[in-house]
Parts: structure tokens; sequence; C-alpha cells
């Protein structure tokens, strides 16, 4: 696992429990999310239990604990955004990609989050696909932005073949 970079760091420096963010934050780095695996190998090298470990984590929403997919799709739900309709267009995105927030499509092509301000409510309801951002969002432009998404990827894979 290549979480074990972390733990040997951790080991090496005899970590203690304020090595725990700052192991985490490396571990995502690095690996775009951080597995229930790199969790347990940096719990026992700091000497702190699973459960007390994920706590903290998951405390902080800047730690994902999924696999993010190829394109990552961020829904803001702030208050401009979700005045302006917001849960409909997160509804239309968790209907066409069949996955809820915080979770990636099974071809690992999607993830889906939610945000609370992109600093742009003027602008809402607001996605951004890989941090190009699409403003005043209407439910059909969902499935059009999907299938660009997607027929972007395709046309990669086919260069490639
Ligand atoms: S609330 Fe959505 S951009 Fe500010």
């Amino acid at each position: 696992m290549k979480a074990k970079h972390d733990t040997e760091a951790a080991m090496e420096s005899n970590g203690t429990e304020s090595d725990l963010i700052p192991l985490l934050q490396a571990t995502q780095e690095r690996l775009g999310f951080v597995p229930e695996a790199a969790i347990r190998q940096i719990s026992d090298a700091l000497g702190i239990s699973e459960s007390q470990a994920f706590g903290v984590a998951s405390f902080y929403s800047m730690f994902r604990f999924t696999e993010p997919g190829r394109c990552t799709v961020k829904v803001c739900m702030g208050t401009a955004c979700h005045v302006r309709g917001s849960k409909n267009i997160l509804d239309e995105f968790r209907r066409r990609l069949k996955i809820e927030p915080d979770q990636t499509t099974p071809d690992k092509l999607f993830s889906l989050e939610t945000v609370n301000c992109l600093g742009a409510c003027a602008l809402g309801p607001i996605a951004t696909f890989d941090g190009e951002s699409h403003g005043l969002m209407k439910i059909k432009m969902v499935e059009e932005l999907i299938e660009a998404i997607r027929a972007k990827f395709t046309a990669e894979v086919e260069e490639r073949a």
C-alpha cells in the first residue's frame, strides 16, 4: 500500500497524535483520497485507535475517503445558489450519475461533491467540472455537460488505442 510511505515517516519522526492531520493531508495529496488502509497504518504508527483517527479525519471536510473519479463535479449548495435552485441541479446530477455526493461512479469517470460557496454567488446556481465553472445552471445543462465529459474521455481513450 502506498500509505506505507506516510507510516514510515511517522515512525521515523517518532510520530505523535499531532502528526495525524499532516499525515492524512500527505496521503490525500499523494493518492487523491484517504483509503481505509492508510488510516489503519497511520493510527498504528501513531499509537492511536483507528476510530479515533477516522473521527478526526471525518471532522474535516477537506478529506475524502473514496477514490476520486477522473472528473470531479462540485455543486454549490450555498445560500445564494440554494435559493436559485441548486438542490434541483444536485438532484439531476444524482439521478444521471446514479451516485450520491462524496461517491464515485463505478466506471471511475465522475465524482460528485457539494460545496458551500464558490465565490460567484451572482451566477448561481453553479457547478464546476474539474474546477471549470458553469454558472446559471439549468437542469437540461446537466446531461449536456456529463455527455461532453464522457465524449472527451472516450476520445482520449480512442486516441491512445
Ligand atoms: S452560494 Fe454558490 S457561489 Fe456563493
